[in-house]
């Protein structure tokens, strides 16, 4: 082949960062190549947000993100924001709406901002290679060497963009991790999240059961356990959708939950965050006639659950017959449902991966590793993990562009 291999910068991944990244660096001048092994570009960004895509949140801020370093993303976060993003999007004529909590969504599809991002791309200049399967990466002096099955490609910089190891069908490996370690860098231990939690024993019965039914409902993690040995100051909730599933646990407030849930740790639900469960039942009593317990909680809880929750909680009876305290011990138990999860789905459908690269050993200016010249990692192979909502695309999309300000 006649093509030439060296560039100013190579890039491993055409995610999300990856592209981002090379378009904005290919606008200042350098000369980029990006290497992936996946036969289609930007998979993730595909099959994102239900297929439109979630491309940011509005209200991004760096509380909206996990990392063992709180305060690493702000930089990055602030030099490029969600109003930066959207300036884009409206640029490329790409309709979109906000669907809820300041989540932006493209209007027809995610296809619409993955031909963004190529189409950037190509305008500066940028070498996309896919199909492309990485064997070897080595540094001479201060060149990077990466041999491929298509040849060696050398430049200067090396930026890793090859994201976390959630859908491994889809071409999620562990490629960054390994070349962190390689060089030296420290890893927080990866682990799914964003993911439906499972249940075993009488809960998953429950579940079965229940499968389908869905709430609207507030959700939180053990402080104790949820994050591993070190205490959260306070008790991390969300209050989103709820579903009930063949296998456990699912919907919005659990995929939030399952990024601050340890194993052994317990999740507290509460079934009914906006109306008081003890102030209805004893309302419904007060209106007098027979009415069974179940009955009357079914007017609260969807019938399913409340029916199901009455058989194995043993609440039976005509209402007219319960106490206050007996309603009250009731209402505790909707609003504070603790059950222990067994597990979760794991990387198979797991959205993100929390963990990753230290961010220790990088600077938050500039994504670039401190002992390694000319090494960048950006996008969700770092150790910041943003919630359910748009939060990690910003992620990738403002780490890819401090990155690029710096190559
Ligand atoms: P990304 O995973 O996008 O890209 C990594 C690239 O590296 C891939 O193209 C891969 O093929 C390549 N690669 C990996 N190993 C390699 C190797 N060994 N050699 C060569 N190439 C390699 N976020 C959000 O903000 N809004 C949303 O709506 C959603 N929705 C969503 C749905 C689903 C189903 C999932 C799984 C995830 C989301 N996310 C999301 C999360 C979001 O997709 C994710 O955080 C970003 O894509 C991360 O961008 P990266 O570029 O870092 O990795």
């Amino acid at each position: 082949m006649s093509e030439s291999r060296t560039y100013d910068v190579i890039t491993l991944g055409a995610g999300a960062a990856g592209l981002f990244f090379a378009a904005e660096a290919g606008r200042r001048g350098k000369r980029v190549v990006v290497i992936d092994h996946a036969k289609k570009i930007g998979e993730k960004i595909r099959i994102s947000g239900g297929g439109r895509c979630n491309f940011t949140n509005i209200h991004t801020k760096p509380e909206n993100f996990l990392s063992q370093n709180p305060k690493f993303a702000i930089s990055a976060l602030r030099g490029f924001t969600p109003q930066d993003f959207i300036g884009r999007v409206e640029k490329a004529g790409i309709a979109w709406h906000e669907k809820k909590l300041g989540q932006l969504f493209c209007d027809d599809s995610a296809q619409q901002i993955i031909d963004m991002l190529v189409d950037d791309c190509r305008a500066q200049g940028v070498v996309i290679r896919m199909e492309t399967a990485v064997e070897k990466v080595s540094r001479d002096g201060e060149i990077y060497h990466v041999s491929t099955d298509a040849g060696t490609f050398t430049a200067p910089a090396l930026v890793v963009a090859t994201g976390g190891k959630s859908i491994p069908k889809i071409g999620a490996t562990g490629l960054g991790y390994q070349l962190a370690e390689q060089f030296g860098l420290d890893i927080i231990e990866p682990r799914p999240a964003l993911v439906p939690l499972t249940f075993s024993g009488d809960v998953l019965e429950m579940t079965k059961g229940l499968a389908g039914v869905s709430v609207e409902a507030r959700v939180s993690a053990d402080p104790e356990t949820q994050f591993g040995k070190r205490k959260a100051k306070r008790r991390t909730e969300f209050s989103e959708g709820f579903l009930f599933t063949h296998r456990g646990l699912s919907g919005p407030s659990i995929l939030q939950i399952s990024s601050y849930w340890r194993e052994g740790g317990s999740v507290t639900v509460n079934l009914s965050p906006e109306k008081s469960v003890y102030d209805a039942l004893r309302q419904r009593r007060a209106a007098g006639g027979k009415v069974e317990v179940h009955t009357a909680l079914g007017e609260v809880l969807p019938k399913r659950l409340a029916t199901s929750l009455a058989a194995s909680e043993g609440w039976r009876g005509n209402l007219a017959d319960w106490s206050d305290a007996k309603i009250d011990a009731l209402a505790q138990r909707v609003h504070g449902w603790a059950v222990k999860p067994a597990g979760s789905e794991g990387y198979r459908t797991a959205e993100v991966t929390l963990g990753g690269v230290d961010t220790n050993g990088l600077n938050s200016r500039t994504m670039e590793a401190n002992s390694v010249p000319g090494l960048y990692f950006i996008g969700e192979v770092v150790d910041v993990t943003g919630w359910l909502g748009g939060y990690n695309f910003q992620w990738a999309w403002a780490s890819g562009f401090a990155a690029a300000q710096a190559v």
